[in-house]
């Protein structure tokens, strides 16, 4: 339960090249928030559990993202560095639930990506049909869908792998592009869609009660994941203290106030009920006789999931180089290409596991494993910020959550809420994740920590 010192982390911080300003850290938490959630579940939401009321389903993840949005500039601004709740943990609350903490975000990163790239091949398939190319069915699914591997999904976590290894500035550039693209389709089916908006498509507003809306929230809280992942890159950012809580609220806010609309114009244009579609935005703008449009946001959304994957690989390289700098992975992770300034050892590591899983496991699955996972690492991060304060009352707290203690409680406690409505067999494999750490743990890290 050793505790490690703050003063030993914030000088190994100082290293890196600062290249993110905040306009790059908002673009970039944008990136890695919209992407498969809301252009794949909105419809399912809506035809499955809330009805139109899946905009109430958006609103409650939405404000529980923002409780821990809230404390994790808290934390990354008192304590700016790349290992994010890893560290924070091994500060707070010691040793081992900082392996742990650490062990959890390279899972759920690792599963966020191979969801989102697995979404990616459903809209690369949909795309190539209507141009009448047919890929075969053994090669876009993986063997728990009926194929043998999902080869598209394989292809794009490497290359976006092999981008990243080529350095921050040339990833940033590209990001860039890939999220004004995929604000830009989301608008233009915003704008279109209004027009079609008939408002007794909303009636009944609520088919399935208020229940739907808590069960369709705990599903479309995936869409929100990815603010988190922007308080990994707190050793490239310049002025840390003031940009990160910055970029970490504004992509939250900007994101929300976009799947909001989006939802409504969705569920105004078509009854619900027909939403059950996995490409909604491109079969509403089929439905409403804009095949063209369609076809246009459909390779939108091809280009801007590739940020998402982008976002997640950059992030879980980043704890993998953290990890190791703490001796709980061996030190070549942590080894900076000297050209590149980038972690490329711990980066293919990453993408093979990921392309692997991608390839090979089942999309709800994956997606489930990566909903407990956060949720765990955000009930550790909002008991960290009450810790913290009382451990360490004297550090410099460039931002500050408001109002005492209430949103810290009341952040761990909607984690808590929303942990219990996530299905068994995600706690069961999240537990065998657990397992296969602590084999690790025991067998290689415990002997090699560093203080
Ligand atoms: N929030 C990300 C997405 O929806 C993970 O794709």
């Amino acid at each position: 339960m050793r505790r490690k010192s703050i003063d030993d982390l914030i000088n190994v911080s100082q290293d890196k090249p600062k290249t993110l300003g905040l306009f790059d850290l908002t673009i970039m938490g944008i990136g890695a928030i919209i992407g498969t959630g809301i252009l794949v579940l909105t419809g399912i939401v809506a035809a499955t559990d809330a009805g139109p009321g899946v905009v109430f389903s958006f609103l409650i993840a939405a404000l529980a993202s923002a409780l821990i949005g809230l404390c994790y500039s808290e934390l990354t601004t008192t304590i700016p560095s790349s290992g994010s709740a890893y560290v924070y943990s091994w500060i707070t609350m010691g040793e081992q639930i900082a392996f742990f903490s650490g062990w959890t975000l390279l899972g759920v990163y690792i599963t966020t990506t191979a969801t989102v790239a697995t979404g990616w091949t459903g809209y690369v398939t949909s795309f190539l049909k209507e141009v009448n190319i047919f890929l075969p069915q053994s090669l876009v699914q993986s063997p728990f869908n009926g194929g043998i591997v999902n080869l598209p999904a394989v292809i794009v976590v490497l290359l976006i792998t092999l981008l990243l290894t080529r350095g921050m500035s040339e990833s940033k550039v590209v990001n860039d592009v890939l999220v004004l693209v995929k604000i830009g389709i989301i608008l233009l089916f915003v704008v279109v869609g209004a027009f079609h908006v008939r408002t007794t498509n909303w009636k009944p507003f609520l088919p399935f009660g208020v229940k739907g809306i808590f069960t369709g929230a705990s599903t479309v809280f995936f869409s929100f994941l990815g603010f988190d992942a922007l308080a990994t890159s707190a050793e490239d950012c310049k002025k840390v203290q003031k940009n990160l809580p910055i970029a970490i609220i504004a992509s939250l806010t900007i994101s929300t106030i976009l799947y909001i609309i989006v939802s409504l114009v969705m569920t105004g244009d078509v009854k619900y009920n027909l939403l059950n579609v996995p490409e909604a935005m491109s079969f509403v703008l089929i439905t409403l006789k804009h095949p063209i449009v369609a076809e246009i946001v459909s390779f939108g959304a091809i280009l801007g999931i590739l940020a998402v994957i982008l976002a997640f690989i950059y992030a879980s390289s980043n704890i993998a180089m953290s990890m190791s700098r703490g001796g709980f992975l061996p030190a070549r992770f942590s080894k900076l290409n000297s050209k590149t300034q980038t972690p490329n050892e711990a980066l293919w590591i990453i993408g093979i596991i990921t392309a692997t899983c991608s390839g090979l496991l089942d999309i709800k699955k994956l997606a489930t494993f990566a909903n407990v996972g956060s949720l765990c690492i955000f009930f550790l991060i909002s008991v960290a910020v009450l810790l913290l304060r009382k451990q360490h009352p004297e550090l410099k707290r460039a931002f500050k959550v408001p109002f005492g203690s209430v949103i810290p409680t009341l952040s761990a406690l909607v984690c808590i809420l929303l942990l219990f409505n996530l299905p068994g067999s995600a706690w069961l494999n999240y537990i065998g994740w657990l397992a296969i750490g602590l084999i690790l743990y025991f067998a290689y890290s415990k002997s090699h920590v560093i203080y």
